[in-house]
């Protein structure tokens, strides 16, 4: 986050507030996010991909009725893939033809709501649903515009990718063993669709380009294949979301300019190559927004330090609102951010409360040798995948979001209450 400062005292404020002032008035754990840090996020990406292109952010990174009204009003789109963020979207007023349909699995009452509301498109994802989606705009009327998900072969990791053939997962329709191109014949056929262009999302935590090269070049063939075989030009390409951000020091993630320029002089080059016109463009980023925007802050309970191996410093949250750890060995880095501290630094490891050893917040960190109960903790880039993949595991009351603006702290999604909880038992 860009509105963070530590004093001479060692104390961290963010957007002008201390963080015991923050602990105070909304408690630990809480996720705080630095709402300009977000809408200058937005219109980063909007500025690198310019006029040409759409920039859809993705929803699942986490959403609140207060993210749809700040993207709103930033001029940018909205990716959901669940009944639950298309709801959440129409609530907070973005407007259905901003919004895109994603799913492996889309129930037909969500694509009913979908085609209802009028949602700009709706991502297709397998033939099955190419007729279900078909069937129901029929019903209601409508001609739904719709993309079609192609896996182009691209596996993308963190560092490295590779180009195969096939893929093996659930997503998508292969490009492979002209899978795609039947897929394209299908739809061009019914009435109740119409096929606006392809999509192709291959991966998430991605910091080589090259991966997203292969996967525009791709996409661009099959636009030209469809060309020669039906004799129309599909308009638009989207290829994604999946750019990597830097959780810890050493990552070095690639800035929103470089993917627009990498993407669009691939994307132009292929297609003069090929004799298309240049198609628009959209990309769904959901991490590279709202990760770096927010930090999580804990207070520590327990310190135990086992002789010749590490210490073990206990938070009051953990796996309940950061799951990633312990379930993608992601890295993190903390620090301690209430007080400055000149003891040694010493091999620590912040774990949660909850009853598993797997409870892991930060494997490795090397936290001042004093730190102490009472102190507290704060782990950046914890704004994507984090509160959106918080449960209730022991019974843990999610935490809330509190978004920071000019020194202002408001709530945008409330802590969860132990009246919350009890509220869902029957009986
Ligand atoms: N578009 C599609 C079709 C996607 O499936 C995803 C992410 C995105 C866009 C956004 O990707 P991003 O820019 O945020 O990387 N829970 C995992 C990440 C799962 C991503 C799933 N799809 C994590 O915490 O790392």
């Amino acid at each position: 986050s860009r509105t963070v400062r530590r004093d001479e005292d060692g104390v961290v404020s963010v957007g002008g507030i201390s963080v015991a002032d923050l602990k105070e008035e909304f408690g630990t754990p809480a996720y705080f996010l630095d709402e300009d840090d977000f809408r200058a996020r937005c219109r980063a990406w909007k500025d690198a991909f310019g006029e040409e292109a759409d920039v859809f952010y993705a929803g699942k990174a986490f959403l609140s009725r207060a993210i749809v009204r700040w993207l709103h009003e930033e001029g940018m789109n909205l990716d959901v893939c669940s009944g639950g963020e298309l709801a959440t979207a129409l609530a907070a007023g973005m407007p259905a033809e901003r919004i895109a349909l994603h799913g492996n699995n889309k129930s037909d009452g969500e694509i009913r709501r979908a085609v209802e509301a009028g949602v700009g498109r709706i991502v297709l994802d397998s033939f099955q649903e190419i007729a279900r989606v078909a069937h129901i705009a029929d019903e209601l009327g409508k001609r739904q515009p719709v993309q079609i998900r192609v896996t182009v072969g691209v596996e993308a990791h963190t560092h490295e990718f590779i180009a195969t053939a096939h893929e093996d997962q659930k997503f998508g329709i292969a490009l492979a063993d002209g899978q795609a191109a039947e897929a394209v014949r299908r739809v061009l056929k019914l009435d109740g669709l119409e096929l606006t262009g392809i999509h192709s999302h291959i991966g998430s935590q991605i910091f080589d380009m090259a991966g997203f090269e292969v996967s525009a070049r791709r996409v661009v063939q099959l636009l030209a294949d469809v060309r020669e075989e039906h004799g129309v030009e599909l308009p638009e390409i989207d290829l994604g979301g999946g750019l990597g951000i830097a959780y810890t020091p050493d990552d070095d993630p690639r800035e929103p300019h470089e993917i627009a320029k990498a993407l669009g002089e691939i994307v132009r080059h292929e297609c003069e190559a090929a004799g298309l016109r240049v198609p628009r463009l959209s990309v769904e980023p959901g991490r590279a927004i709202v990760g770096p925007t927010a930090f999580t802050l804990y207070e520590v309970g327990t310190v135990k330090e086992l002789e010749g191996l590490r210490t073990y410093v206990s938070v009051d949250g953990g796996m309940s609102d950061n799951i990633r750890t312990a379930l993608y060995d992601a890295e993190y880095s903390v620090a301690l951010v209430s007080r400055r501290s000149e003891a040694a630094p010493m091999l620590s490891r912040v774990v949660g409360k909850h009853c598993e050893s797997g409870d892991i917040v930060v494997r490795d960190a090397f936290l001042p040798s004093d730190v102490a109960p009472g102190d507290l903790l704060a782990v950046p880039a914890t704004g994507a995948y984090c509160r959106s993949m918080a449960s209730n595991y022991n019974h843990a009351l999610r935490p809330p979001v509190v978004a920071v603006r000019q020194g202002e702290a408001r709530v945008i999604v409330r802590r969860e209450t132990e009246e919350d909880l009890l509220r869902l038992d029957v009986g």
